[in-house]
C-alpha cells in the first residue's frame, strides 16, 4: 500500500471517502458539491444515520472526479476515539480492497472532531493493519492492497507523522505475521534467524546464545525448559544504540515459547494448537526492534527474547527439579507447564546485569488466570515502579492497547516460597496466578523499574474478543504500538 497526500477533495479518485458523525448532515470536509449529487449523498446520509460502524456506496455520475463516494459512521461525537477512527478506516480499506480497487482516498476529519496528526496515525493504521492477511500457506492469497491517497493540508509535521505511522504498523504487521507461523515452521532458530534479519537491514547490533553456551553462562531456566526438545533453545538480543554513549538503554524482554505442550505436566488436548501462540511476547519484542531503528529513535533500546520449545520427551526437565537461575537464586519445578517465568527469569536478571538499564519492560502470554481476571481486551500489567506504570497508561490511552494493573505485595510474594528451594514455580492453587507468576518474575530484577505486561488475552484473537478491523482472526501485535508510543515520549 503506497500512501501520498492531497490537499483538495477534488481529486480522481475510484473512491472518495468521508466520516459522518451520527444524526448529523454532512460528511465530514466533503465541502459544497452540485445539486444532484448533493441530493443523493443527504438521502443516504439520512439512511445510514452516522451510526458507528455503518457505511454506504454511493456511485457518482459521470463528470465527477470521483467514482463513487462511500460515507462511513463514526458515532456520537462524545464517544470518539482514536480506535473509532483507526476500526472505521480498517472498514474502508476492506471495502476497497472487496471492490478490487487499485487507489482510494480518505477524507480527514476536522480539528473539531479530531487534530490532524493523531487523524492521519489512525488512518494509517486501520487501513494498513486491517489489509494484512495470513496467507502464507493457502494457494489463494488476498488481492493485493489498494493505494491510500490520504486529503489533509499537508505540512512538514504531517509528513512526519504519516512516516511513522507506517513504520509502526508495519512493526505491528511483521510482529503478526511471524507469531502467526505454525511451530514446525517457527522453531527458536527461525526466530533467531529473523532478528539476524531485521538487525542487518537496520543496522543493529545482533548476537544468539547458544547451548552449551546457555548452560555455562548460567542459564538453567532457558536450559532446562529447553532440554526436552529436539529444537534448541536461545536467547536472542539486539542492540539499539542511536542513544548518547552514556544514556542507560530501555530493555525489552519478550517470552517466545514456540510452542508450549506444558511438558511432563502436559496440557489438555483442547486449543493445544493455540500454544503456537505463546511466542507473541517475543514476537511482540522483535516487531518493536525493527520499528525503533527505521524510525532510527535517538534513544538505546535493547531487545532481549529467551526462547524454547516446551515439549515431554526423555529428556524434558520434571516436577520435583530444582534448578539455578541466572540471576542465582535457585527454583523448585512443581509444574513444568510453568515455563514461561523461568526463561524470563535467566532474560530479566541478564538484562539487568548487562546493561544496567533505566527500565525494564516484559511481555509475556504467561497466564491463563490473566483471561479469567480481565477478559481477551486487556492485558494485565504488574510493575514495581508507578512512574513506568503512569507513563504506559498514557500510551495505553493513546494507542488503545488497554492494560490494567494488579497489585503485587509481600503477602503475594509469600505464595511462591518453597520448602527446599529459594522460590517455586507456581503459586498456592489458582489463587492470583498472574500476579504469582508476577512475583517469581520479580525476584530475577533487583533495582531496576519494572513493569510486566501479561498478554495471554490479548495476544490472538480468541471466542470472547471484541472484533475490530485492523486485527483480523489470528495474532494482532498487541504492545508494539503500546511501546512504541512510550519510546517515542522517553
Ligand atoms: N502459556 C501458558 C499460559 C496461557 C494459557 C496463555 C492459555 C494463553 C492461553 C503458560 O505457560 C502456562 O501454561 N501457565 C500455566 C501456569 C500454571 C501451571 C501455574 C497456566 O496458566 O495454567
Ligand atoms: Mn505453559
Ligand atoms: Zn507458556
Amino acid at each position: 500500500m503506497k500512501i501520498r497526500t492531497e490537499n483538495s477533495v477534488k481529486i480522481k479518485t475510484s473512491l472518495l471517502c468521508g466520516f459522518v458523525l451520527e444524526n448529523s448532515n454532512n460528511i465530514l470536509g466533503l465541502g459544497k458539491y452540485d445539486a444532484k449529487t448533493t441530493s443523493a449523498i443527504n438521502q443516504s446520509l439520512k439512511d445510514m444515520e452516522g451510526k458507528l460502524g455503518r457505511i454506504s456506496l454511493i456511485p457518482m455520475p459521470g463528470k465527477n472526479p470521483a467514482q463513487r463516494i462511500l460515507l462511513a459512521g463514526i458515532g456520537k461525537k462524545e464517544n470518539l476515539t482514536n480506535d473509532t477512527i483507526r476500526h472505521v478506516s480498517g472498514k474502508i480499506a476492506q471495502k476497497s480492497r472487496e471492490l478490487k480497487l487499485k487507489e482510494f482516498s480518505i477524507i480527514t476529519p476536522p480539528s473539531f472532531v479530531m487534530d490532524s496528526i493523531s487523524s492521519v496515525t489512525q488512518i494509517i493504521e486501520g487501513c494498513k493493519m486491517s489489509l494484512y492477511k495470513f496467507d502464507k500457506f493457502k494457494a489463494e492469497k488476498a488481492e493485493k492492497s489498494p493505494d491510500l491517497t490520504i486529503i489533509v493540508s499537508k505540512s512538514s509535521r504531517i509528513l512526519h507523522a504519516i512516516k511513522t505511522a507506517e513504520i509502526v504498523s508495519e512493526g505491528a504487521i511483521f510482529t503478526k505475521s511471524i507469531a502467526n507461523l505454525p511451530p514446525n515452521e517457527c522453531t527458536p532458530t527461525t526466530l533467531a534467524n529473523f532478528a539476524k534479519m531485521i538487525s542487518k537491514k537496520n543496522k543493529m547490533k545482533c548476537h544468539v546464545i547458544s547451548e552449551p553456551e546457555l548452560k555455562k553462562k548460567g542459564f538453567g531456566g532457558i536450559s532446562a525448559v529447553g532440554q526436552g526438545s529436539k529444537n534448541e533453545p536461545k536467547l536472542i538480543v539486539l542492540e539499539h544504540t542511536h542513544g548518547p554513549r552514556n544514556e542507560k538503554p530501555v530493555v525489552l524482554v519478550g517470552k517466545a515459547v514456540t510452542f508450549d505442550t506444558g511438558g511432563i505436566s502436559l496440557k489438555p488436548g483442547d486449543k493445544m494448537d493455540e500454544m503456537k501462540f505463546d511466542k507473541c511476547g517475543g514476537c511482540t519484542v522483535l516487531g518493536i526492534m525493527k520499528a525503533v531503528s527505521e524510525l532510527k529513535l535517538p534513544i538505546n533500546v535493547v531487545g532481549i527474547i529467551p526462547s524454547v520449545e516446551n515439549m515431554p520427551s526423555g529428556e524434558s526437565y520434571r516436577p520435583g527439579d530444582i534448578i539455578k537461575l541466572y540471576s542465582g537464586k535457585t527454583a523448585e519445578i512443581l509444574n513444568t507447564d510453568a515455563e514461561g517465568r523461568l526463561i524470563l527469569a535467566d532474560a530479566l536478571a541478564y538484562g539487568e546485569k548487562q546493561y544496567t538499564p533505566k527500565a525494564i519492560i516484559d511481555f509475556a502470554t504467561l497466564t491463563g488466570a490473566c483471561i479469567v481476571a480481565l477478559g481477551t481486551n486487556i492485558a494485565a500489567i504488574v510493575s514495581n515502579d508507578d512512574k513506568l506504570t503512569k507513563r504506559i497508561n498514557e500510551s495505553s490511552k493513546r494507542t488503545t492497547e488497554q492494560v490494567w494493573e494488579l497489585p503485587l505485595n509481600q503477602d503475594y510474594m509469600d505464595m511462591i516460597k518453597s520448602d527446599v528451594a529459594d522460590m517455586k514455580n507456581v503459586g498456592i492453587g489458582r489463587a492470583a496466578g498472574t500476579i504469582t507468576a508476577a512475583a517469581f518474575l520479580k525476584n530475577a530484577v533487583e533495582k531496576t523499574p519494572w513493569t510486566h505486561i501479561d498478554i495471554a488475552g490479548v495476544a490472538w484473537i480468541q471466542g470472547a474478543t471484541k472484533e475490530k478491523s485492523y486485527n483480523p482472526k489470528g495474532a494482532t501485535g498487541f504492545g508494539v504500538r503500546l511501546i512504541l508510543d512510550y519510546l517515542q515520549n522517553l
